[in-house]
């Protein structure tokens, strides 16, 4: 098992692919890192090390399911991801997580061992907060007990007989957690600190930022469930320029796929810097993080993937606006050919 991965290596790679959010890649690596460990000694060791399972805060469209998705692949384990609010909404909790295993069986194509070692991802479990008055069946405090068993380690029963047993299938949980800063700023003590100048800022934020466990109860998760939740990173709002990286810099880029799309057909694409700076303001407005940068890419391209087919000679597209139309530029037929 990939041991052999340092933090560093994991955040070089997770980097590749996800823009910003340093400190939660450190802690995610970190902890992926132990967690590898963990598994390697268990046999060997007489220390007995319990899993740490990850929560990751932060808004919508920054990169939570991304983070995960990217380091599953970079360790090369199945992983698969549940949404906490369906799961809410069920009648039968323990069918729908059994169908989650399953489904982390699947993606190990059959081999039980490899789905043992595998990634949960369970999004928006901010949702399951316990609400006083709500019964107990269709509650999201019961979704948390039900969660709770497994993140812990039990086996549990597959529909085919088998046990798939979830000592070291890693959990992590996501959610934007909306109000949690709020909770923050009233139970922090450090408030006191001056903050005339901006490093003293900084250094207010970063320990004002910090997650406490009683900071999740006050928010509504159940002690044994914010237990098992150890480690807690932020995500952060995406700025402008982190924006206009997004849709350029990583392997998969937005304007990387659209240029190689033209290049198939002969047209080379360019883009002025101006344009993505739009794109990343209008994106901003939309407040959705990165998530709406695609569409109105994608609508920016629509008339141009349209028209390009039908035109052998354009040979350039040239976008100097998100508000004006591309130029599509033909190459001048030579005389006499
Ligand atoms: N930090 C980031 N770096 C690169 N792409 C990002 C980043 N955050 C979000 N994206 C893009 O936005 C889309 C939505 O991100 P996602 O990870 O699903 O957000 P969420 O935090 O809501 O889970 C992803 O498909 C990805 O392309
Ligand atoms: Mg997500």
């Amino acid at each position: 098992m990939p041991v052999q991965f340092k933090p560093s290596d994991i955040v070089r790679q997770l980097s590749e692919h996800v823009i910003g959010q340093d400190e939660a890649k450190r802690t995610l690596a970190v902890a992926i890192y132990a967690h590898f460990r963990r598994m390697a000694n268990t046999a060997a060791d007489s220390v007995e090390l319990t899993k740490s399972n990850i929560l990751l805060i932060g808004p919508t469209g920054s990169g939570k399911t991304l983070l995960c998705e990217t380091l599953a692949r970079i360790l090369d384990v199945p992983f698969v991801t549940a949404d906490a609010t369906s799961l809410a909404q069920t009648q039968f909790v323990g069918d729908e997580i059994e169908a989650i295993l399953h489904r982390l069986l699947d993606r190990a194509e059959g081999d039980l061992a490899r789905a043992q070692r595998g990634i949960v991802f369970v999004d928006e479990v901010d949702k399951l907060k316990a609400v006083s008055g709500e019964s107990r069946a269709s509650s999201g405090e019961s979704v948390q007990h039900a969660l709770l068993k497994i993140m812990e380690g039990a086996p549990v029963r597959l529909k085919d007989g088998r046990h798939i047993d979830t000592t070291h299938i890693l959990f992590i949980c996501g959610g934007a957690f909306v109000g949690l800063d709020r909770i923050l700023t009233k139970t922090h003590t450090f408030g006191f600190i001056a903050t005339s100048g901006g490093d003293d800022q900084k250094i207010l934020e970063r320990l004002n930022a910090r997650v406490k466990p009683t900071d999740l109860l006050e928010f509504g998760l159940i002690p044994e469930f914010a237990g098992r939740l150890p480690i807690v990173t932020r995500l952060h709002d995406l700025t402008l320029d982190m924006l206009i990286r997004i849709m350029t810099e990583p392997k998969n880029a937005i304007a990387k796929q659209f240029a190689a799309m033209l290049q198939a057909e002969g047209v080379e694409l360019r883009i002025d810097a101006a344009v993505y700076r739009q794109i990343a303001e209008l994106a901003i407005e939309y407040k959705a993080g990165a998530r709406s940068l695609r569409g109105i890419f994608e609508e920016m391209m629509t008339d141009v993937l349209y028209t390009v087919p039908d035109h052998p000679e354009i040979r350039r597209v040239v976008i100097r606006s998100l508000f004006e139309a591309p130029q599509l530029l033909a190459v001048r037929p030579t005389p006499g050919s």
